[in-house]
C-alpha cells in the first residue's frame, strides 16, 4: 500500500510517500482508509528533535475515517464507516496518512448518523477538540447571554471549528487571529468581531487587564492563555487545548482567586471512548454542514502531503487540509 513514512533522523526527520508492506500493521481491525487530514500534532512530529513521534518510521496521521476490512474480535462488521483519532495513532501507531490502517477495536468510533466520512475528518481531532472545548465551556455555565467569547488560534483547525459552532448557538464570538487577511473568512464562519493576536488584553503592566471575555476557547497557550486570564471577566472560563504560541504558561494566581476564573484543560487523546462517542455525537448535530464544507482549505491527495506539512508547521493554513487516501495519482 502506499504511505506517507516518517523516519527521524539525527539531524531532521525525512518525510516520503512510498510502499509500505500493508502485513507488518499491528491491530486487531484493519481499515480502508478514505480520508484523513493534517492535524498541528502531524506536523510537530516532522520537526527536528521533536518529542511527540514514539516510533521510526513512522506512518503519519493522528486521525482517519474508513470502512473497516475485518475485525478479529467480531465487534465491527466489514464495511462498517468508522472514525479514529487520539490514543498512539500517527504518533507511538502508525497512523492515517495511507491506504489501509490496523487499531485496536477499542479505538474505534462508529461513524455518527448524519455526518459523512468527508465530514468527519474536515473537522477530525482539531473539531473535535473545539466541539469538547464547546461542551466544557457551556457545562459550567456559560450562555450566549453571558457576553463575548474569545477564540484564539482562530484561523487554524481548533479555532475555525470553534467559531462555527459557537457563532451558530448565538454566541458573541470575538475571534482573535495573526492573519489580518482572514477577517472575512472568520466573520463568515460566525465571529461578530475579529481582533488580532496582540489585542486580546490591556494595560499589560497592571495586575489585571480590563474584565472583557465571559469565556474562551483557546488553542494557542503560552503569553497568550496568560492574557486571558489577566482579562476574563468575573466567573469566567477558558478552555485550553493547544501550544502553538508555546507551552510555557508564565501567570499569577490573581485571576482564580479575585475574579474567581476556571481553566479548563482539554485532552483529546486519551480521553474514554464513551465520553469520544458522544462528543462525535453532538458535534454532528451542533456543526451546520454548509459552514464545515467551508474549513476545508485543499483537498489532497497523499503525494501532496509532505509539501502541506510544512505549511502547517508555519501556521500557515487557514481552516482544515483533507486527505482523500483514495485519490489516483500518477
Ligand atoms: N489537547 C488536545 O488533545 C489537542 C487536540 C487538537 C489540537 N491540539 C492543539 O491545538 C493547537 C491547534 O491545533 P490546530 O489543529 O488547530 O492547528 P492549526 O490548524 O495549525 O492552527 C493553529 C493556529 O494557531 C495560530 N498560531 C500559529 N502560530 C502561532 C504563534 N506563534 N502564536 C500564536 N498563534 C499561533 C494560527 O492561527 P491565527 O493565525 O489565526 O492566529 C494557526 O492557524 C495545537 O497546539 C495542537 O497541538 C490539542
Amino acid at each position: 500500500m502506499r504511505a506517507v513514512v516518517v523516519t527521524q533522523n539525527e539531524d531532521s526527520p525525512s518525510v516520503a510517500l512510498q510502499e509500505f508492506d500493508q502485513t507488518s500493521l499491528e491491530g486487531e481491525v484493519l481499515i480502508a482508509v478514505a480520508w484523513s487530514t493534517i492535524n498541528f500534532k502531524d506536523a510537530m512530529v516532522t520537526q527536528a528533535r521533536n518529542r511527540v513521534a514514539r516510533r521510526s518510521p513512522l506512518i503519519g496521521g493522528v486521525d482517519l475515517a474508513g470502512r473497516v476490512v475485518s475485525d478479529s474480535t467480531g465487534s465491527l462488521n466489514v464495511g462498517d464507516e468508522v472514525i479514529v483519532h487520539g490514543h498512539g495513532l500517527g504518533v507511538a501507531n502508525h497512523g492515517g496518512f495511507a491506504e489501509f490502517a490496523r487499531v485496536p477495536a477499542e479505538w474505534v468510533v462508529p461513524l455518527p448518523d448524519g455526518l459523512s466520512l468527508r465530514e468527519s475528518m474536515i473537522a477530525g481531532t482539531a473539531g473535535f477538540t473545539a466541539m469538547a472545548s464547546f461542551i466544557r465551556l457551556t457545562s459550567l455555565g456559560i450562555t450566549p447571554s453571558s457576553g463575548p467569547i474569545l477564540v484564539t488560534g482562530a484561523s487554524g483547525g481548533v479555532g475555525s471549528t470553534a467559531v462555527a459552532l459557537l457563532g451558530h448557538a448565538g454566541f458573541d464570538v470575538v475571534a482573535s487571529t495573526g492573519k489580518s487577511d482572514e477577517s472575512a473568512y472568520l466573520l463568515s464562519l460566525g465571529a461578530r468581531e475579529v481582533i488580532g493576536r496582540e489585542d486580546i488584553d490591556d494595560a499589560p503592566q497592571k495586575t489585571f487587564g480590563t474584565e472583557r471575555w465571559a469565556g474562551a476557547i483557546d488553542c494557542v497557550g503560552g503569553a497568550t492563555l496568560h492574557s486571558i486570564l489577566r482579562s476574563l471577566r468575573y466567573g469566567g472560563v477558558v478552555a485550553a487545548s493547544g501550544l502553538t504560541g508555546g507551552s510555557q504558561l508564565e501567570t499569577t494566581v490573581y485571576p482564580f482567586i479575585v475574579r474567581g476564573v476556571s481553566l479548563l484543560g482539554i485532552d483529546a487523546v486519551e480521553m474514554p471512548s464513551d465520553q469520544r462517542r458522544a462528543i462525535w455525537e453532538t458535534f454532528s448535530v451542533a456543526m451546520p454542514k454548509d459552514i464545515l464544507d467551508s474549513i476545508v482549505d485543499l483537498e489532497i491527495g497523499l503525494r501532496e502531503v509532505p509539501s502541506q506539512l510544512e505549511r502547517v508547521a508555519h501556521g500557515a493554513v487557514r481552516g482544515r487540509i483533507l486527505i482523500d487516501a483514495t485519490k489516483d495519482e500518477v
